[in-house]
């Protein structure tokens, strides 16, 4: 339960928001239901809509809408390529295809090693640099642009060295 473990900074958070307001903080609690464990469980939707008075259905749409929330665990590193139509025609599907196929993985599958969770996002505003994707893992959320193949490869056994450093 969010409130056994962050009841201060769930008190915090509200006291942020007028009454009225308080199902605006919709949005942080998520972030901290998510920090706690990588995804936002079922449990977590259902605590977060009673202390706001909303409908869980209503807090897991926000999940499904947003591209940095998750309803389900995933990767330490999650890489979003953007395969919306702009990048499509930039060779989006083809590269997402590749990296997949590199990583011997689905999109929307994690690898063996737990490592990387490979998804295909709509526009992340960067509709002339593509094929790119954006990482969030550790160090929070990097955007690579301009991608081919063999730089994704680089990246990912320069991602997999420094985990085994630290
Ligand atoms: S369509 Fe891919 S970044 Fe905009």
């Amino acid at each position: 339960m969010l409130q056994d473990n962050h009841a201060t900074e769930i008190a915090q958070i509200l006291e942020r928001y007028p009454q009225a307001s308080k199902r605006a903080a919709v949005m942080p609690l998520l972030f901290l239901a998510q920090r706690e464990v990588g995804f936002i469980s079922r449990d977590a939707i259902n605590e977060i809509a009673g202390l706001l008075d909303l409908d869980p259905t209503d807090v897991g749409s926000l999940i499904g809408y947003y591209t940095l929330f998750y309803d389900k665990p995933g990767g330490k590193y999650r890489i979003q390529i953007c395969t919306d139509l702009p990048c499509a025609l930039r060779g989006a599907e083809k590269f997402s295809h590749e990296v997949c196929e590199m990583l011997n993985i689905q999109v929307g599958e994690t690898t063996e090693d737990g490592f990387f969770t490979l998804e295909e996002v709509m526009c992340l505003a960067a509709c002339d640099r593509a094929p790119l994707f954006q990482v969030q893992g550790k160090g929070g959320i990097q955007y690579h642009e301009n991608m081919t193949l063999e730089s994704t490869t680089a990246f990912i056994e320069s991602i997999r060295e420094q985990d085994a450093n630290e």
